[in-house]
């Protein structure tokens, strides 16, 4: 039996910075973030946007072309969490108006968090291919000014259906896992941007990278890496993909180069990182720009700081590209406000970390915004200024 993705959908934020604007504004030549990085823009968030309010664009947009009808669970993958105890997809079912009879939960394990979610999605699935399950992975990266990562944010949402006999992709029930338990990332309950140890965390990925495929490999006697067609890699920017992509072929002896990971590699360097979703926006990427994938093998890496990694397998349906609308997604891309260095850092500072009463101010253009917070709860609501 096939289990896989059947529909899937993007959403991002209301702004978006070009990084060269970031680099002339603290001294950095651009070339840095646009070749060193391989990044072009990153997504900033409107003061009445979060995770809750991209992940809801997202879903909206997926079931109204799905429905609802049998759908069981939805599985909510986010490191950018706006509640330390409710799940933030309870926001979105009321939001959206879902279905009672759902388990709804949220996943975290950095960001590797949504491939977690989507794993066990498959699961229930196969369990019963009667049920389908709504997966959302939705992130603000969002790091301490003049840091190192500050030109790898991002934000943006994917949000899919997991469903038997779909329609975009099959997954392999087939995959290879790892955890080793690495101090690269950590973000404390105390401060609103994490703390990182950058290089750490590229030598942290691409050795998870390896015991991940070790052990797929361990599981899947005889398999080469010239049996797949292409790769998606976790791309928090552009060039860390390649160069787990470089790390792939030279462990395999695989003498392809990065003509077999570009397609995938579109939308990150537009929206930053994303972290949960930063996989998914790829995967959506290669499955719009690269329409001759029926059927073939693509190799998935997730990896998630801390750290868990996973290498697993997606096969293109027979009529894919008929369900991924890559002009729509350029055209939401095209429609962020575009913003100078002033702005991103006031939007930057902005931000509420306490729980005292606020409202938001009305920005965004998206279907459904985050009001503030009133009587100790957090406030959603449709954009009555959205059609
Ligand atoms: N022109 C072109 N390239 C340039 C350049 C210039 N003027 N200046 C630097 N570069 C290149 C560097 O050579 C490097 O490329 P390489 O790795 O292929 O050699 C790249 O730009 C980045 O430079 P580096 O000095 O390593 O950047 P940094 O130390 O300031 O920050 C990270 C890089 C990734 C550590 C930082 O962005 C970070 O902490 N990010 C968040 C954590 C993260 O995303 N980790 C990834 C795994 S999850």
């Amino acid at each position: 039996m096939n289990v896989g993705i059947d529909a899937i959908s993007v959403a991002t934020a209301h702004y978006r910075l070009p990084l060269p604007a970031l680099a002339e504004a603290t001294g950095v030549d651009p070339n840095k973030y646009t070749i060193g990085l391989g990044q072009q823009h990153f997504s900033v968030p409107a003061p009445d946007e979060d995770t809750v309010t991209m992940a809801a664009d997202a879903v909206a947009q997926l079931i109204g072309r799905t429905g609802t009808d049998e759908v069981r669970s939805i599985f909510f993958a986010t490191e950018s969490s706006v509640d330390q105890s409710k799940a933030a997809g309870v926001f979105l079912h009321g939001l959206l108006g879902l279905p009672e009879h759902v388990r709804t939960v949220e996943f975290k394990e950095a960001c590797y968090g949504g491939t977690a979610a989507l794993q066990c999605a498959l699961a229930l699935v196969a369990r019963n291919p009667e049920e389908r399950v709504i997966v959302v992975a939705s992130d603000v990266a969002r790091y301490a000014i003049d840091s190192p990562g500050e030109p790898t944010q991002g934000a943006g949402a994917v949000a899919m259906m997991v469903s038997a006999s779909p329609r975009i992709m099959a997954i392999e029930q087939k995959t290879g896992v790892y955890t080793k338990d690495v101090n690269d990332f950590w973000r404390p309950n105390d401060s609103s941007t994490p703390f990182v140890l950058g290089h750490l965390s590229m030598d942290a990925y691409l050795d998870a990278f390896t015991g991940a495929w070790d052990d797929f490999a361990a599981r899947n006697p005889g398999v080469k890496s010239t049996d797949f067609a292409r790769f998606v890699h976790h791309q928090p920017f552009q060039k860390m993909a390649r160069k787990a992509h470089r790390q792939l072929m030279s462990y395999t002896g695989d003498g392809r180069g990065d003509e077999i990971i570009e397609a995938g590699l579109h939308y990150s360097a537009q929206v930053g990182n994303c972290y949960t979703a930063a996989l998914y926006w790829g995967i959506v990427s290669l499955l719009t720009h690269d329409s001759g994938l029926a059927g073939e093998r693509i190799g998935l890496f997730s990896y998630g700081s801390g750290a868990v990694s996973e290498f697993f397998v997606g096969r293109p349906a027979a009529r894919y590209a008929e369900h991924v609308d890559g002009a729509a997604i350029d055209a939401t891309l095209a429609s962020r406000e575009k913003i100078d260095f002033s702005t991103y850092r006031a939007l930057h500072e902005e931000r509420h970390v306490d729980s005292r009463d606020y409202a938001t101010p009305h920005v965004t253009g998206a279907p459904y915004r985050f009001a503030g917070v009133k009587d100790h709860a957090r406030r959603y609501e449709r954009n009555k200024r959205v059609a």
